[in-house]
């Protein structure tokens, strides 16, 4: 036999196509899934009562007032959700130069950790969101000082801010702060100031790796939180340049020493690879965030009848889990279960 007709024979001997002929046997040799209790599931937190407020941009979505948002816990918990991430939102009068009202123990997302904890015990993990660009009216993750090249977010300041309002959530009953603000030093600062209260047991979900991204537009239209333009553009001066891979190692090295309990990888699907490398620099758990305009895009791709909304969702998702994320934030998650997507 020539070479060639060894390679032929090769070929035919090794058929993969042997693995996939029933679906009995493509459960059987399948190397990724998905459970309920891989997903945070989030949600938007306002002021008031009666509340259920649909987003234009989110198809799907609502913010929900403390009262109504607790049928939407126990329906998650329900599913075999296991945690839900609350996002705060005010009213535009509530907001100041400093994020003052970040840390009220009356504004609603410290409402919504005392009631859910009243209503669900500990059976669904708390996160909470800690960022300030919902709380300042120039809708910055920071505080802004004037200087000589012109305004810019003042990291050390903000860290105190930051500080406060993961405080007032520990004491409102959260078990995981997630700093997403990408200031630098926060999660070892926030972890000491925890600490110092007394709330050593509460932990960080560090959003380590946070890209400047265009990928937020819808969230920030459900949050108002809009960075506004006055010489500072977009968030470029804080998030990371998409560019990178490197920089996400070095800021995933920061935070494990600084104490991050979990890390995140967000956007997902343009970042897959950098979930793959956290995961391969990490024991911690590796979570990623499947983002807003994640999840509008495949909502407008469904509506213009370009794609099935079923098979679209359950790929991408596994596409997260594939890539190492052990757990994934996903406006998706109460409608992938219920619906059987998965
Ligand atoms: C707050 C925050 C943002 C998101 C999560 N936390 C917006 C931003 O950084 O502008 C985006 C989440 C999403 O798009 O679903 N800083």
């Amino acid at each position: 036999m020539t070479d060639l007709d060894m390679q032929y024979r090769m070929d035919l001997v090794r058929r993969p196509r042997r693995l996939r002929t029933s679906n009995a046997m493509r459960e059987l040799v399948a190397e990724t899934h998905i459970e309920p209790r891989h997903f945070i599931m989030p949600y938007f937190v306002v002021e008031g009562e009666q509340q259920v407020q649909p987003i234009a941009t989110l198809p799907g979505v609502s913010r929900f007032s403390v009262d109504m948002l607790m049928g939407q816990l126990e329906r998650s918990l329900n599913l075999g959700i296991k945690s839900v991430m609350f996002f705060g939102v005010l009213d535009a009068d509530k907001k100041d130069e400093v994020g003052t009202t970040s840390f009220d123990p009356e504004g609603p997302v410290n409402r919504a950790l005392r009631e859910a904890r009243k209503n669900f015990g500990n059976d669904l993990v708390l996160m909470t969101d800690v960022c300030l660009c919902g709380y300042t009216d120039h809708g910055h993750c920071g505080i802004i000082k004037q200087s000589e090249k012109g305004p810019v977010v003042d990291n050390d300041p903000s860290l105190d801010q930051l500080n406060q309002m993961a405080l007032s959530h520990a004491e409102a009953g959260a078990d995981m702060v997630a700093p997403s603000d990408m200031m630098d030093g926060r999660v070892g600062s926030i972890r000491e100031y925890l600490d110092d209260f007394g709330h050593s047991d509460v932990g960080i979900l560090a959003y380590s790796v946070k890209y400047a991204s265009a990928f937020y537009g819808p969230f920030r239209d459900a949050a108002g939180s809009s960075p506004k333009d006055f010489g500072i553009t977009g968030r470029h001066t804080y998030q990371m340049d998409s560019r990178n891979v490197r920089e996400a190692l070095s800021e995933m090295y920061l935070d494990e020493a600084e104490g991050a309990d979990m890390m995140m990888v967000k956007p997902a699907l343009a970042y897959l690879d950098v979930i793959r490398q956290m995961r391969e620099h990490t024991a911690l758990p590796v979570v990623a965030y499947n983002v807003s305009g994640e999840y509008a895009m495949i909502k407008a791709a469904v509506a213009a009848g370009v794609l099935d909304e079923a098979a679209a969702v359950r790929e991408s998702l596994l596409a997260m889990r594939r890539a190492g994320a052990d757990l994934i934030i996903s406006y998706f998650a109460v409608d992938a279960i219920e619906k059987s997507w998965l």
